[in-house]
This record gives structure tokens, sequence and C-alpha cells, in this order.
């Protein structure tokens, strides 16, 4: 039995496998330019950021239907719990969908059909959080989210991912007020390829609640203190982190520092479809590559309960964290 955790970093776009992806094509007469799986498969190597959202965006246009968002968080999410995923939340990225002239219906009650039922059928509660595409216009993002108005008690939060590099967290600053404003919970992608700035950016002008990455804080001591003395989570993706070059190796990845540095961190698998790792490969990727001790690997699973959105069910929260305490590796 794995390790019990949270999964506070996943885009359930990221998780489409190349079987189910060629599956989905097939269902909806879509026509991929991959012959098969395994050509597919070699596409995934990576330059940076972009090189792999142009794969992403590319490869979720086999996604049409209810049933194809509700096969896609399944398959999610039967992976997830045999990797010891106990409580996952889980972005999705509608801009990318609507703009392919899908409707919010059909996406988060899709989703819903499997997230719904997640702690029946797989043991695992979650939540939903709403991505905006950073690289689209601020207005973009405000009609999104009023799109998304009549499914709000299906969505605990909003976030912003994709091209980060050139779209400061400032851009986003109305939408995220009236987020705030309608009792949404608040997270951003900053400091994957981006600068520090972007970091103190999304706290100051966005007022998340969690960074996600957050990798490059380690460049302003500062920061780092900021972020130690507020306690404000970081979800880090190693694996992710390597297929994107943000680190060269993940012997050389920052994690064991920031852990020694008091910040609150988090180890989560971003999108594992194309990075080679769901929640559990990337613990037994960090424990083997940083040689972390099974004290420290506790710490970023009671982490993970510690930055998740659980504060309307304490209860769970307490469950979850004693089954961190006692679990023996
Ligand atoms: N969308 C999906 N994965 C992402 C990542 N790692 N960074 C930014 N946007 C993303
Ligand atoms: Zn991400």
């Amino acid at each position: 039995m794995p390790l019990p955790k949270a999964e506070l970093h996943l885009h359930i776009e990221g998780t489409l496998e190349p079987e189910l992806a060629f599956d989905l094509a097939a269902r909806n007469g879509v026509k991929l330019r991959y012959a098969d799986t395994e050509e597919l498969r070699e596409a995934y190597r990576f330059e940076d950021l972009q090189s792999f959202l142009n794969l992403y965006y590319e490869l979720m246009t086999v996604l049409r239907t209810e049933r194809d968002f509700e096969d896609l968080a399944n398959a999610y999410l039967t992976r997830a719990a045999a990797q010891g995923v106990r409580h996952a939340e889980i972005f999705f990225d509608p801009q990318a969908h609507l703009a392919r002239g899908l409707d919010m219906r059909t996406v988060v009650e899709g989703l819903w059909r499997a997230l719904g039922r997640s702690e029946e059928n797989h043991g695992v509660s979650t939540r939903l959080i709403l991505c905006f595409l950073r690289d689209e216009s601020a207005d973009s993002a405000l009609e999104t989210l009023e799109a998304a108005r009549p499914y709000l008690d299906r969505i605990t939060g909003i976030g912003l991912d994709s091209a980060e590099v050139g779209h400061p967290p400032a851009k986003f600053r109305q939408v995220y007020e009236t987020a705030a404003g309608l009792g949404l919970r608040r997270v951003a992608h900053a400091g994957e390829e981006g600068p520090p700035e972007y970091i103190t950016q999304s706290l100051d002008l966005l007022g998340i609640e969690r960074v996600d990455h957050g990798l490059r804080c380690m460049e302003d001591p500062e920061l780092v203190e900021r972020l130690v003395r507020e306690r404000v989570p970081l979800t880090l993706c190693p694996l992710s982190n390597v297929r994107l070059r943000t680190v060269d190796t993940l012997a050389d990845h920052p994690l064991p520092a920031m852990l020694d540095a008091g910040l609150l961190c988090t180890v989560n698998s971003d999108d594992p479809a194309y990075f080679g790792g769901y929640a559990d490969d990337n613990f037994r990727a960090v424990r083997e590559s940083l040689g972390l001790t099974e004290e420290r690997l506790r710490e970023l699973a009671r982490n993970s309960f510690l930055a998740s959105f659980l504060e309307d069910d304490e209860e769970r929260r307490a469950r979850y964290l004693a089954e961190v305490d006692a679990y023996v590796f």
C-alpha cells in the first residue's frame, strides 16, 4: 500500500493516456496525426513548457462529450487510488474546450459524473479547480467565469495555467477579485518558468492561497522567508520539472533545500500521462534520486492534506492525517 496522500496539482487533460486518446478519437471520428500510440509516445520529448502545451492542446481535441470527460476522470481516479491518493483537487481548462465549440455544461457535468461518485467508486474525495489560460485575455477569463456561474456548486476554486513567461499575474487581478467575492479559493501557477516576481505578484495582487510550482522562489531569499512565515504551500511536480527541463535531472531538484528552508512543499504529478508518472511515481522518484528519508516523505504527505482545501470537512482532514501518521513504510 502506497503512502496516503492528497494530489493538489493535477490537470485532468494531462491525464489523457495515448490509448484513451486513440479510443476517444475513434469514438468521435477525430483524426489524429499519429499512426498509433507508439508514434504518439515518440512525440513526448519536450524542450520546454510551450512544446508540451502544443501537444497537450492538440490531443485534447478528442474530448467531445460528457461521457468523454467522465471516462477521462474515471481513468485518472482509478490510477490515483492505486497510487495512494485519498483526496484530489483537480484542475481543468474550460477555455481550451469552449474555443472548440463545447459548452461549459458538457465539461463540468461530464467531469462531475465521475467526481460526484468518486468516493464510492474509488475511495478518493475530490474538488474541482477551474483554471484560466494566462496566454488568453483577461476579458476571456472574465467571460469564462461568467459561463461557470451556473456550476459554482461543483467548483471549489480558480487557478491560472498555460504559458507563463510574458503573461504576468497582474493581468488577472480583476477576475481573481470577482472570484474571491464569489467565495472561490485561489491558486495560480507561478515560478515554474517565470521569475520569482510572478510569485510575489500572485500573492499580492491575486490573493492566492497556494503556489503551483513556485520552484523559482529559491532565487529570492526574501521571498522564501515570506513563504515560510506565511505558511504558503507550494505544489511541486518533480517529474514534470525534469521533462520540461526546468531542472537538468531529478538529482538536481531543489526539493531537499526547499524542505530544509522550512517551505510547506507538496509533491504532485501535474500532467502524469505526459511526464512519466502519477502521484506515487513522483514520491518514489524523489525518494530514490534525492535520498529523502521516510520521515521527509511522511512530512510531504502530511503537507498535502494540510495544504488541501478541506476547511469544509476538517473531520476528513484529521482522518487522512491520522492515516499518514499510522503508515508503516
Ligand atoms: N497546463 C498543463 N500543465 C501545465 C504546466 N505544468 N504549466 C502551465 N500550464 C500547464
Ligand atoms: Zn501544472
